[in-house]
């Protein structure tokens, strides 16, 4: 088979296993809310199968190249989504005049653009000769370096919203 077709069919299943993990953990919060423990924990569990699933799929994208293309690869996805793809994405918010989908998608643009800038100083080697830590809050994505900040920078969560990566 041609890679291009493989990689094609394996992009659409992980696409698919993408889409279902989140889904199925939408199910489970909703099933705790509404007082069916069971259910959500059956909810998480098959989640968990699919992101598994998602992680298979994604060894077989084209776009996975060497750490010394990655982060040029990250940046320029980063710049496109927070050029181009979520202002596009917010015209169409702000023409529905859809308040809570204008805030996700602003609070989702800056974090994207703060994303870029991380991507952009790792590639001028303001970070080689030193091994930070980051920090992500989980309420709008934001990234932040060394510590979590009392509040954040994008949602005004305040630091234990913060996660610490690995
Ligand atoms: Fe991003
Ligand atoms: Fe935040």
């Amino acid at each position: 088979m041609m890679t291009r077709q493989r990689t094609a069919l394996m992009t659409e299943a992980f696409l698919g296993e993408a889409r279902a993990h989140f889904r199925l953990l939408a199910y489970a919060q909703r099933g705790d809310e509404e007082g069916y423990p069971q259910l959500a924990r059956l909810f998480r569990a098959i989640a968990e199968a699919e992101r598994v699933h998602a992680r298979n799929h994604a060894s077989f994208l084209d776009s996975v190249g060497s750490t010394q293309k990655n982060p040029q690869a990250a940046f320029h996805s980063e710049t496109f989504v927070n050029g181009v793809a979520y202002p596009r994405l917010l015209r169409e918010a702000w023409a529905l005049d859809d308040k809570a989908a204008i805030w996700y998608l602003t609070a989702a643009r800056n974090a994207e653009e703060r994303h870029a800038k991380l991507y952009k100083m790792a590639l001028q080697h303001m970070v080689a000769d030193r091994l930070s830590v980051y920090f992500v809050c989980e309420n709008c994505g934001w990234v932040a370096e060394d510590a979590a900040p009392d509040l954040c920078p994008n949602c005004g969560k305040p630091a234990a919203s913060f996660r610490r990566v690995p």
